[in-house]
């Protein structure tokens, strides 16, 4: 998948065996386990903003209408998420009503909406549709619900998620990779503690 810091051109070069749309936009799918994993291209040049075009929009529609279940994946947010600044390069504000008019269509085989570009774990509900981000591997970003101009970072401890499907099930793990301070271990010991009142009878 390509972001906001990728020139799909220069994707196209290096990794000539992946697969494009029709158009030569960075979109595929693979069905694993019967789920339509869909991977979406939401770049446009010379911007930090994604972009999810008609022409887009019609290849997303006919993978959705060609699926019983479906994953969404995409680098951007395609809807604001209250951070003003942050949401400046969001999905471009004429894109969001058609793309989440796309989503609400078909909200009931989709399972799940995964975006990074906002270097926070953010969860919600969109469309009718549960979706998840991501922190940062580097740096991350401070949630600023007022600043509508700077967008406010951290050199904060990085992450990345594992994400847990079973059909339509979905766990998600946040890893800290980076921690190297001590770690605590303890056993559970169930059968000392958690019976008591049992084990007395
Ligand atoms: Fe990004």
């Amino acid at each position: 998948m390509i972001g906001n810091h990728d020139n799909r051109a220069a994707f196209r070069t290096v990794f000539p065996d992946h697969p494009v749309d029709g158009n030569g936009y960075i979109n595929h799918g693979e069905t694993i386990d019967g789920v339509r994993f869909i991977y979406l291209d939401s770049v446009k040049e010379r911007t930090h903003a994604g972009h999810f075009c008609a022409a887009r929009r019609d290849w997303l529609q006919g993978e959705l209408e060609g699926c019983t279940r479906a994953r969404i994946f995409l680098h951007h947010n395609p809807m604001p998420v209250g951070l003003p600044a942050e949401d400046r390069i969001a999905l471009v504000p004429e894109d969001r009503p058609p793309f989440k008019a796309l989503i609400e269509a078909h909200a009931a085989r989709i399972d799940y909406i995964h975006f990074g570009h906002v270097h926070a774990p953010i969860h919600g509900c969109f469309a009718g549709v549960q979706f998840a981000s991501v922190p940062s591997t580097g740096n991350q970003s401070i949630p600023d619900l007022n600043e509508t101009e700077l967008l406010q970072g951290a050199p904060m401890a990085p992450a990345y998620c594992v994400v847990l499907i079973d059909g339509q099930d979905t766990t998600i793990h946040q890893i800290p990779f980076a921690w190297d301070g001590p770690v605590m271990t303890a056993g559970t010991g169930w059968e000392d503690w958690a019976k008591p009142t049992e084990a007395a009878e």
